[in-house]
């Protein structure tokens, strides 16, 4: 899929090994509600070897980029079945972000160590709101570059990975982001994805300074409503 953007050719195409580095900068560069990770992790590697790295190493087919002139621009990394995703992330993933952690890879400095004790109070406390994988196996994460954000990047990525996952007979796909994300929230509710659940969030605590809402939306897609 090509058209033009500003004066430059954009175009949707299916993920590649030689997109990762790519991919991962913009996952970082937008990782704090559209803005770079720096303000809560000082080490970007973690955030991508813990969170990217699956999308990319383990399931690429399902990942999509959009480029203008050959660079990539946005992306949007897609999992059908997240249920086996928690699998390999806990077999695979988990222990070599854990292995480099001991072994000093990493750059773990006090913002990174906050943000992780705010993920570990969150989920002891059940504050990302639960999504029925049954009937929503399918996830996806997107981002755009921010030059490139309003350029209709971000619809097309996510028109083409809903028509992929009605082909492969995926029944739904959910995702999960927050209040403080409000042209992704308005681009879901656009497409037609329902607001499943929302609760409290704590992990922003000391960086934003409102209050900020966790939110799933999730969407059945055709085969679903055939049965
Ligand atoms: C959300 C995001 C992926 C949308 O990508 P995009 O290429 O800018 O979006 P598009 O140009 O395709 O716009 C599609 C729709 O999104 C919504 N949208 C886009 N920009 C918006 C804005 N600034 N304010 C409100 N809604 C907006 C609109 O519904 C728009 O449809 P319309 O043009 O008919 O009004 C992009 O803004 C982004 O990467 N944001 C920062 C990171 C982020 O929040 N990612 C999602 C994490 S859950």
């Amino acid at each position: 899929m090509r058209w033009i953007g500003q004066t430059n050719v954009l175009s949707i195409r299916p993920y590649h090994q030689g997109d990762r580095e790519g991919l991962f900068k913009i996952a970082a560069d937008t990782a704090f509600f559209g803005q770079p990770i720096e303000i809560y992790m000082e080490d970007r590697r973690i955030f991508l070897d813990a969170f990217y790295a699956y999308y990319t190493d383990f399931e690429p087919e399902h990942s999509w980029v959009a480029t203008a002139n050959d660079e990539v621009v946005g992306f949007l990394a897609g999992c059908v079945d997240t249920l086996k995703k928690d699998q390999i992330v806990n077999k695979k993933i988990n222990p070599t972000v854990l292995f480099r952690l001991i072994r000093g890879y990493y750059r773990v400095g006090p913002k990174a160590r906050q943000y992780l004790k705010r993920m570990w109070r969150s989920n002891r406390q059940h504050l990302f709101p639960a999504v029925d994988l049954e009937i929503y196996p399918a996830h996806l994460h997107i981002n755009v570059d921010e030059k490139w954000r309003g350029f209709g990047i971000g619809v097309r990525l996510m028109k083409v990975y809903l028509d992929q996952l009605t082909y492969l007979r995926v029944p739904g796909v959910h995702l999960g982001t927050s209040s403080e994300n409000i042209a992704a929230c308005q681009l879901y509710e656009k497409l037609g994805f329902q607001l499943i659940e929302e609760k409290p969030s704590i992990m922003w605590e000391g960086i934003v300074d409102h209050p900020v809402i966790n939110r799933a939306y999730g969407m059945l897609l055709p085969s679903n409503k055939e049965t």
